[in-house]
């Protein structure tokens, strides 16, 4: 049956990174990561098919989704169609409250959103899993956007990606952080994500292969400290992977380097606070900002001191939150 369908997702940041795939198509990475995720950051996406259309149309807060959105969309739609065994196309809107293009990835939750909302729309009844696999098709880190808490993406090994998905390790109340972002005032990131990890392949820089090792250990380890709440495990782990992720960037021929001046002094802010009794830890995706991870009783005190690094456009605060949810239409 179809009908309109509403879903929200939440945005997730990785605490070990996904930089590096084994298939630029069906987005499969080469390294497990893990991730925690944000609690009221995401996007909200309804879904109405429509027989009357001819094509797919999405709107994202309030303007026409670009063709190069518009293909990944699609495809998220076509493996829906296919399955629910309808030809009907469908109208879309998005709302997201992530503020994009800033090295918050937007596309996690966007996809997973999508991939919720749409399922649903067209009658599917999917497992976790299987939403997993679908959201990454649209985007990688949106595989970690439908479970939830703290979350492992398996690599897997299979060339179809059915097991290359992710799934909750740890739930929300485990370990209750909040989660902070420090946005740093720049334009617009210039290289995006897809992009990025284009250029930065083995081959391009000396530290690559090296890195996709890395990772392979640090998932383990992250997996563990999060399991004894230990914040100093969390941090030589999260913050050492943010940074060996950027220096095979940096190392790459071209380079690519996503600091800005900003982005040094908060690594330093969050070291000296840190030292002088915090609990707290950074890590960065592609782009300029910083995200902290801190214990509630840290959080006042360690956002004050973000907010006070020259550059700071602002200091956004969230906790870990739930998974991917259908909600009621939005209208
Ligand atoms: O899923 P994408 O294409 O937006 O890639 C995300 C890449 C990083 O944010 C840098 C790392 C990660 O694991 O989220």
């Amino acid at each position: 049956m179809l009908q309109r369908a509403a879903a929200f997702a939440p945005s997730n940041i990785a605490l070990t990174k996904y930089w590096g795939k084994r298939d630029h198509v069906l987005n499969l990475p080469l390294a497990p990561s893990l991730s925690v995720t944000l609690a009221e950051l995401g996007t909200l996406t309804v879904v109405a098919p429509n027989p009357d259309l001819s094509e797919d149309v999405m709107m994202v807060d309030d303007q026409e989704l670009d063709p190069a959105g518009m293909t990944k969309v699609r495809r998220v739609l076509d493996v829906i169609r296919q399955r629910a065994g309808t030809q009907v196309k469908a109208g879309l809107r998005s709302v997201n409250t992530v503020p994009t293009a800033r090295g918050l990835a937007s596309s996690a939750s966007a996809f997973a959103a999508l991939a919720v909302a749409a399922s649903k729309a067209y009658g599917l009844d999917l497992s976790e899993r299987e939403l997993s696999v679908l959201a990454r098709t649209g985007s990688g880190s949106a595989a970690r956007s439908v479970a939830g808490g703290y979350v492992l993406w398996h690599a897997g090994e299979s060339q179809d990606g059915n097991d290359s998905y992710a799934e909750r390790v740890f739930d929300s109340e485990h370990w209750p952080l909040k989660i902070l972002v420090a946005v740093v005032a720049d334009q617009k990131k210039k290289v995006s994500s897809t992009q990025g990890m284009k250029m930065n392949a083995a081959g391009t820089s000396p530290l690559f292969n090296a890195w996709i090792d890395q990772c392979q250990r640090d998932v383990v380890a992250c997996q563990n400290a999060l399991r004894d709440k230990n914040m100093r495990a969390l941090a030589e782990v999260v913050e050492g992977n943010a940074l060996a992720m950027h220096a095979t960037m940096m190392a790459n021929r071209p380079p690519l380097l996503y600091w800005q001046a900003p982005t040094v002094a908060l690594i330093h802010a969050v070291r000296r606070l840190r030292d002088e009794g915090a609990e707290c830890c950074f890590t960065i995706d592609a782009g300029s900002s910083v995200v902290v991870l801190c214990e509630a009783q840290d959080a006042r005190a360690v956002s004050d001191e973000l907010a006070s690094v020259p550059g700071i456009e602002e200091v956004l605060q969230t906790r870990v939150g739930g998974g991917a949810r259908l909600v009621g239409d939005a209208g």
